[in-house]
């Protein structure tokens, strides 16, 4: 019988929710309590378990491993040239990564690994920093709130930006096309797609534009084109909202 198992983190996301992630693997729940956020994730685990097993698949191997966890790695061992284990045989394609796969960059072994014992402990740090507030006076508390309203209303944008991770939990990638941009910079991706930002502590970046390359100097430039390519008819007063609630969050 294969089994699976999990090692989880719940921790405090806002003053209202919980989140619990898996360290190993991009799976995520939120719930108003500890205790809610932990049991929607293990419930979610669980009937993926049990499908994979039902269909001989490795348990939980539709979801990718922590983007933390990846990066973290790839920094690690590529970059930073620390003695470790990178594994990622999407980089075995010679036409789009060429110098990489010469150089078997998604297959590097160390005879000691002194890189991964230390990838969930690091992990685990960089989920517990606190999201950093925005500064009181820094936007409009009332528009802000209508603001939160229109953004899992009428201008959708919580269908891809999930509350609270602002985000989606799973499989977080688009193609250009969805998001009314050119695809240059995802074709450059293994996967060829842009990730959906996470948006909390968003003031906190707001020099250099916005999107991946800045595009958009501001974030009524964004609430723009969102309202353009999506059709979404918001007047100047619900563009106004969307900003502050994006400044506050
Ligand atoms: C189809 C999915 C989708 C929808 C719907 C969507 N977004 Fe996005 N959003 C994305 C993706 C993908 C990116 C990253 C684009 C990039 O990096 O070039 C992004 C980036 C952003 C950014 C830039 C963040 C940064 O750090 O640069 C903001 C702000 C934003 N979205 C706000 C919104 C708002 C407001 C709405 C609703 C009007 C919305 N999004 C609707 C997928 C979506």
């Amino acid at each position: 019988m294969p089994c699976a198992s999990l090692r989880i983190v719940v921790f405090p996301e806002t003053p209202k929710t919980w989140t619990a992630r898996s360290l190993e693997h991009d799976l995520t729940a939120a719930g108003r309590t500890a205790d809610a956020a932990l049991e929607t994730l293990v419930r979610m685990a669980d009937a993926h378990i049990a499908y994979d097993i039902r269909h001989g698949h490795p348990p939980l191997s539709a979801f990718a491993s922590a983007p933390r966890l990846y990066w973290n790695a790839f920094v690690a061992v590529l970059e930073m040239h620390g003695q470790g284990t990178f594994f990622d045989p999407r980089l075995d394609d010679p036409v789009k990564y060429p110098v990489a796969a010469r150089n078997k960059s998604g297959h590097v072994q160390a005879d000691e690994d002194l890189v991964t014992p230390l990838l969930g402990g690091l992990q685990l740090y960089q989920l517990l920093l606190p999201v950093p507030q925005a500064p009181r006076g820094s936007y409009d508390r009332s528009a802000a709130r209508r603001g939160e309203a229109l953004f899992g209303g009428k201008a959708q944008c919580s269908g891809c930006h999930v509350p609270p991770l602002y985000t989606e939990p799973g499989w977080n990638l688009h193609t250009g096309e969805e998001i009314g941009i050119d695809n240059f910079q995802a074709d450059r991706a293994p996967d060829g797609r842009y990730r959906t930002a996470p948006l909390r502590g968003l003031w906190t970046h707001a020099k250099g534009g916005f999107y991946h390359d800045g595009r958009f100097p501001t974030l009524a430039a964004v609430v723009n084109h969102y309202d353009s390519h999506f059709a979404l008819g918001l007047s100047a007063g619900e563009k106004n909202d969307l900003v502050n609630f994006l400044k506050s969050l």
